[in-house]
Formats: structure tokens, C-alpha cells, sequence
């Protein structure tokens, strides 16, 4: 089913021709607001990510917004008028709460301002193409709140303690090259080539084993999410459970026959 939306662009596309993979891409659209983050646009993108996870014939997920802007963050006009006991009613962090649970790998094409909310919602994705003109940035302190949809958790764990620190209490973006270095983003290219990265990044791992794939993502995330004794366990049963695939038993064999594997997803 091809769902049509109001804020965001939902697309497949083939990974070659006539193969039959594909890979999702969602973009982000109210340009007219640097595409800042409200309820709607939120849970229009979560319904996209979720209806890409259910297609068997989507493999991984790109995430983008304009040249100008991935988003500028939550949609301010919108939070503006909200009280504690609204804002908490409203749970709206619950939509971004079932990105968490998206388990093919997004990848997130980000050009222009990923701020506040955009910030955080790139570091939801999996790995981040970023073009020269990217900045990240948390800037909620300048408007008298803190990031809420994971910016103290997550920037704190990529930068460590300090960095963090600096950037989320002095509100500064880090431009794409510094974001480079610091490990927020995996990969800095031209404008004109970002989202062109991005998706043969995706379009690369589109062709690895589906159930690999989930499991290795699964894993890194568990490493991210706690301690280390947890997520070793959680690796060696993941590598363990691999063994009943037959996707194992072809890219084993494969590799000994010296010829390319076929992936079933199986
Ligand atoms: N929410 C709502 N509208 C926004 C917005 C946001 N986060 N960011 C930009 N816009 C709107 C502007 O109000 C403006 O609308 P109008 O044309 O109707 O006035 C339009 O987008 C274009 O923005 P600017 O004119 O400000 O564009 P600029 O190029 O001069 O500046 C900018 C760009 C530096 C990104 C600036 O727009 C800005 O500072 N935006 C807010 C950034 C911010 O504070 N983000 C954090 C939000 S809070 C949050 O995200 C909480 C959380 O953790 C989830």
C-alpha cells in the first residue's frame, strides 16, 4: 500500500534493475519551516519507517530532508504554549519512542541544519552521511529548555562528557567537518553528493543477508544501550542463532566455492 502524506515524502527504490530489493527513502517536507518537527510530521515518518521494517523487500532506509535543512527541530510554535502537565499528557515523545524499534538500518542523509530535534533524530539513525554545509547542533538552551528526545543521552555517549557539555550548554552547532572529527558523522562529501552516498550505502548493505543485518544491528545498539557484560551475551547469542539461517550456510559456502553468495533472506 502507497500511503500518501502531508510532511514527508515516502519512495522505494530498486537496488538494480530487475532484483527486486529495494531500499526506503523518506524525506522530510515542510520547507516552509526548515522542517521542524511537529506531532504530525512525526508520526507520519514513524508510520513510513514501520511500513519500510514490515516490506520484505526493503532492506535498509534512508532518511533526508532538503538541501537547506534536515530539520531545524521540534516545531517550537507548537511546544510554545504547552504547561508540564500538557506536554506530559501529550507524551509526544512516544512517536519518536517507536523509532527505537525500527530494526533495519537508517541511514541518515543530512545536509543543511539537523538541530535540536533534528540533532536528536539523526542520532536515532544508524550511520550518517553528512554534505559540507551539515551542522549539528543542540541549541535548546537558547530558548530556556534542554534537549528532550535524547540529545544528553545520546551526543554525551558519541562525544564524551566535555564536549557534550560545551555543546549543549553553549548551544553551538558543529559544522560538518568538525562533526567528522569528532565521530558524530561517518562520512563528509559535497552537496551535490550526499544523499547519492547515502544511498548507495544503503543499497551496499541492501545486499548483505536481511537476518545478519538485523541481528548485527541489534547487537552494536545493545553496546550502545548498556553494559558491556549485556551486550556480549547478547552478540554470542545473535552470532549463535545466525547458524540456523540459510543465509549462513550459502555465504560460508560461497566464500569456499569462491563465487558470490545468494542471499535468501532465510
Ligand atoms: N520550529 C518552528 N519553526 C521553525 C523552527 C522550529 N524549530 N526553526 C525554524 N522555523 C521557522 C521559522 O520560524 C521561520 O518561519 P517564518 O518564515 O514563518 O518566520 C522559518 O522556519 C525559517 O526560519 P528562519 O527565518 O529563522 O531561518 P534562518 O535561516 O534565519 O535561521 C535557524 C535558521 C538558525 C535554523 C533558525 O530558524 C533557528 O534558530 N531555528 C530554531 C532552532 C532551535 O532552537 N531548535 C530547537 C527546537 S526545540 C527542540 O528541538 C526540543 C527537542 O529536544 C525535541
Amino acid at each position: 500500500m502507497t500511503m500518501t502524506y502531508k510532511n514527508i515524502l515516502s519512495a522505494k527504490e530498486e537496488v538494480s534493475a530487475k532484483s527486486g530489493i529495494n531500499i526506503g527513502i523518506v524525506t522530510l517536507n515542510r520547507p516552509t519551516v526548515l522542517n521542524a518537527l511537529n506531532h504530525e510530521l512525526m508520526e507520519e515518518l514513524v508510520t513510513a519507517l514501520e511500513e519500510f521494517d514490515r516490506d520484505d523487500s526493503v532492506r535498509a532506509i534512508v532518511l533526508t530532508g532538503s538541501e537547506r535543512a534536515f530539520a531545524a527541530g521540534a516545531d517550537i510554535k507548537e511546544m510554545s504554549d504547552e504547561t508540564t502537565v500538557s506536554i506530559m499528557l501529550k507524551d509526544r515523545f512516544a512517536t519518536w519512542d517507536r523509532i527505537k524499534n525500527i530494526k533495519k538500518p537508517i541511514i541518515a542523509a543530512i545536509s543543511g541544519y539537523a538541530l535540536g530535534g533534528g540533532c536528536e533524530l539523526t542520532m536515532m539513525c544508524d550511520i550518517i552521511i553528512a554534505s559540507e554545509s551539515a551542522q549539528f547542533g543542540q541549541p535548546e538552551i537558547n530558548i530556556g529548555v534542554i534537549p528532550g528526545a535524547g540529545g544528553t543521552q545520546r551526543m554525551t555517549r558519541v562525544l564524551g562528557k566535555y564536549k557534550a557539555m560545551e555543546l549543549i550548554l553553549t548551544g553551538r552547532p558543529l559544522l560538518a567537518r568538525e562533526a567528522y572529527e569528532l565521530g558524530l558523522v561517518n562520512k563528509v562529501v559535497p552537496v551535490e553528493l550526499y544523499l547519492e552516498e547515502a544511498k548507495a550505502m544503503a543499497k551496499e548493505i541492501a545486499g548483505k543477508s536481511p537476518i545478519a543485518v538485523r541481528l548485527a544491528k541489534e547487537a552494536v545498539l545493545k553496546s550502545f544501550d548498556g553494559p558491556l557484560n549485556e551486550g556480549l551475551q547478547f552478540e554470542r547469542k545473535n552470532f549463535y542463532m545466525l547458524f540456523s539461517s540459510e543465509d549462513q550456510k550459502e555465504g560460508m559456502k560461497a566464500f569456499l566455492e569462491k563465487r558470490k553468495a545468494t542471499f535468501t533472506g532465510k
